[in-house]
């Protein structure tokens, strides 16, 4: 800590965006961990609209017991449009000030970081964030908590397809969470073995597709999964199953499954608990030692923080390779 540094005493902790599994195992580990640095923790409810509203509560190590193995969050979360407006920021400075907060955790994606960039920048306010999201879509970390959890969820409800339609010997288009990056269609895809992946970050055209289906149709394949992202450019999988039977009308039966919220409920995987408490450590550390602006994340195995800035600003890139394995084992 420099001399200019102020002390941290008091931690704001909130969720904010979609919900995503481990958000609760990084909401316990970044107040278990203020608890342990003799820190009081504070837990801000509905996300940056809980601080506009003052529903900020003090926390303490009992408030987050048994909380590690449940979905969702504890803190409960919202898209905030007050936060976006100045009026919303000054109220939630208020009330920063009211309970004397010298710092903030943010648990959430892109937007959330959005807000915090803008927010510390205004008030010259020490945050740091967490990414938490189902779609992985962050720069700077290799995986974003409940990223994993999301992507067996899926592979566990598209085994169950696979059952039903090799039965019907059907062709199903199972459409993904994703609005703008693939990778849950992308991993789910290659561990359930679908025989076409269409995602956000490729665009490829339809008569691909159709090229795969006639190469399948020849094999006599007796099923065939088509995942989709949500935010794929070829249009929804119901766009997706008219062009499919214009074309293929008299060799396949179609079936649209749009596997929705699901994804992100439910018991966080053992990769996402390990992941949420570790970061909710740094989280606090990073704090203590003077650092904001910033998310911690973890690349390559190790510890890596990212400017809010280029966080929000840089997409992660879709491994080319991976894309080439799915396209080869799917033949
Ligand atoms: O950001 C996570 C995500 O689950 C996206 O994949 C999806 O497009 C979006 O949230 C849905 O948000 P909401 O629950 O607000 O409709």
């Amino acid at each position: 800590m420099t001399s200019e540094q102020k002390e941290i005493n008091r931690i704001g902790v909130l969720t904010s965006g979609g919900d995503s599994p481990g958000m609760n195992a990084a909401i316990r580990a970044v107040v278990r961990s203020c608890v342990f640095n003799e820190i009081t923790p504070y837990g801000i409810y509905e996300g940056y609209d809980g601080l506009i509203n003052n529903n900020i509560q003090k926390m303490n190590a009992g408030s987050v017991k048994h909380i590690i193995y449940q979905g969702g969050t504890i803190l409960k979360s919202a898209r905030s449009q007050a936060f976006k407006t100045e009026e919303g920021m000054e109220k939630a400075w208020k009330n920063v000030e009211k309970h004397e907060l010298d710092a903030m955790v943010v648990i959430g994606g892109d937007g959330t970081f959005k807000g915090a960039m803008k927010f510390g920048d205004k008030y010259d306010f020490p945050i740091v964030g967490i990414p938490g999201t189902i779609d992985n879509d962050i720069y700077g970390t290799d995986f974003t908590v409940g990223f994993d959890t999301a992507v067996n969820t899926v592979v566990e409800a598209v085994d169950k397809i696979r059952d039903t339609a090799t039965s019907h010997s059907r062709l199903f288009f199972i459409e993904v969470m994703g609005r703008d990056a693939g990778f849950i269609a992308m991993y789910s895809g290659i561990a359930a073995g679908a025989e076409e992946v269409l995602i956000p970050e490729k665009d490829r055209d339809i008569e691909r597709l159709f090229e795969s289906l006639e190469r399948t149709s020849r094999r006599q394949k007796t099923s065939r999964l088509v995942i989709v992202a949500e935010g794929d450019t070829n249009g929804s999988v119901y766009e997706l199953e008219n062009q499919v039977q214009e074309r293929f009308g008299d060799r396949y039966e179609t079936k649209v499954t749009i596997l929705g919220h699901v994804q992100r409920g439910g018991r966080p995987s053992c990769a996402d608990r390990v992941l949420a408490s570790r970061l909710g450590v740094l989280s606090v550390e990073a704090l203590m030692e003077g650092r904001r602006n910033a998310m911690v994340g973890v690349r390559n195995r190790k510890v890596k923080f990212t400017d809010f800035d280029q966080a929000t600003k840089r997409n992660p890139q879709m491994d080319e390779e991976l894309m080439r394995v799915a396209d080869i084992i799917s033949i």
